[in-house]
């Protein structure tokens, strides 16, 4: 499973690692686009509101009928994943300020985009993988200013047993504290 913050680079990771490991790409975002697993729009955000429940029987279906491996991305993918079929859930992280660019980027702005930073400052991801899988199956990734292919490196080393697989590895919190910047980041609300 690969979560973390939107626009964190979840997708252009997936893909490198399913076309690597010869494993099946679940992009949450386009199942439940494609298929309509949909329950309405978010006006406020401008995005389509995902039916978790049937995004998770779906997933459950995928699961299922392949024969191969499969790569589960989206930021909710905790939530429609069984924890006992779960092999280990990567959490990307990426520092808010560079975050906050590839935000820009996607044309995020206003709530959308402070909202979005401010649950990777919380830890939000983290904290829902924790939650759903235990402590034991996450593992943190550390995605700023990496290329994907080193990313995915590491995360093939970890699913190897070569590396380590971490949490509590970043600390943005305190770091936007330290530099007296959180409030930047938080005032919005
Ligand atoms: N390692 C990277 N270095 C630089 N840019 C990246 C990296 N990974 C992804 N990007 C860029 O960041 C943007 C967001 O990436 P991507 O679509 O993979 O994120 P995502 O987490 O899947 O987003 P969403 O939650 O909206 O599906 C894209 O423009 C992508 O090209
Ligand atoms: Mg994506």
């Amino acid at each position: 499973m690969i979560t973390g913050t939107p626009a964190v680079g979840k997708t252009s990771i997936s893909r490198l690692l399913a076309s690597k490991l010869d494993a099946v790409h679940a992009n949450l975002t386009e199942l439940a686009e494609q298929e309509k697993l949909t329950s309405g729009i978010d006006k406020v955000r401008k995005t389509l509101i995902a039916d978790t429940d049937r995004v998770s029987k779906r997933v459950q279906e995928i699961m299922k009928s392949s024969q191969r491996d499969i790569i589960i991305d989206g930021h909710y993918a905790v939530d429609v994943t069984p924890a006992k079929d779960v092999h280990v859930v990567f959490v990307l992280r990426r520092d808010p300020d560079e975050l906050k660019g590839l935000m820009e980027n996607r044309g995020f702005k206003g709530r959308k985009l402070w909202e979005n930073l401010a649950a990777e400052i919380l830890d939000v991801c983290l904290w829902d993988a924790v939650s759903a899988c235990g402590p034991d199956k996450v593992c943190e990734i550390d995605v700023s200013g990496k290329r994907v292919e080193e990313v995915v490196e590491s995360m093939i080393s970890v699913l190897e047993g070569r590396k380590k697989c971490e949490v509590g590895i970043v600390d943005w919190l305190g770091k936007l504290e330290t530099e007296g910047r959180l409030h930047d980041f938080l005032k919005h609300f």
